[in-house]
């Protein structure tokens, strides 16, 4: 692990029904760099360890946990720019890749070229296992099918708690799942079993006002 994250901060100013309330995908963003504390809230708030038995803050099929993280950050304090493995339970990151090459290859990776996933100040990377789903429940039919729609049932679940935390901090994202997966793994060297199955580019939102007070 090259670098600890800070402790998720677990009081907020926004009630679960404000935060609802103002929750949009945001493709615009404001120039300003993120901090490591907001970043590491939005990462806790995906995959972090809420529990002391490993459980997570978004739920798992059978706490199987195939999905994980990677970071495309470009503009946050405190890291160079690069790309970086994401510990799973969001103590900390690991350098994978250094340099901001690797968003604007991604960018080109989504479908009709989605600028936001280029200019963001940092971009969340969701991985997948889905051979290992399969496996798991291969074995089970009539439900041998569902280890693949559960992964994508537990990609929305991890993508709407990073909306909502996003919304608490003030941040804007949008969960971009219109990528080709094979063409956004090759460009930031993912090795198999794992695959890039959705992407949620991450910055200030301009347009502020749009959450209660
Ligand atoms: C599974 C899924 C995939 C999505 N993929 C994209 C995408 O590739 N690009 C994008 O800009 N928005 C994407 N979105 C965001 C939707 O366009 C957005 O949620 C919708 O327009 C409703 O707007 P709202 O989120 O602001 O309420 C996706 C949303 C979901 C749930």
């Amino acid at each position: 692990m090259d670098i600890e994250l800070p402790k998720p901060v677990l009081t907020g100013t926004l009630s679960l029904e404000e935060a609802l309330m103002a929750r949009r995908s945001v493709r615009h963003y404001a120039s300003d760099p993120l901090t490591l504390e907001q970043l590491t809230q939005l990462l806790w708030a995906a995959q972090g360890e809420t529990s002391g038995d490993g459980r997570r803050a978004a739920p798992s099929a059978h706490a199987l946990y195939p999905l994980k993280l990677q970071v495309l950050a470009t503009r946050v304090d405190g890291l160079d720019a690069g790309a970086y493995g994401v510990t799973p339970g969001v103590q900390g990151l690991q350098l994978l890749h250094r340099g901001d090459d690797y968003q604007s290859e991604l960018q080109r990776a989504c479908l009709d070229d989605q600028p936001w996933v280029g200019e963001a100040a940092a971009v969340i990377v969701i991985l997948a296992d889905a051979e290992r789903m399969r496996r798991h429940f291969a074995e089970q039919p009539p439900h041998n099918r569902k280890g693949e729609r559960y992964l994508y049932q537990e990609l929305g679940a991890l993508a709407q708690n990073v909306y909502l935390q996003s919304v608490s901090l003030r941040l804007g994202t949008v969960l971009v799942g219109g990528i080709d997966e094979v063409a956004a793994s090759r460009a930031l060297e993912i090795e198999a079993p794992w695959q890039v199955v959705a992407v949620m580019p991450v910055g200030l939102a301009p347009a502020r006002a749009a959450v209660p007070k």
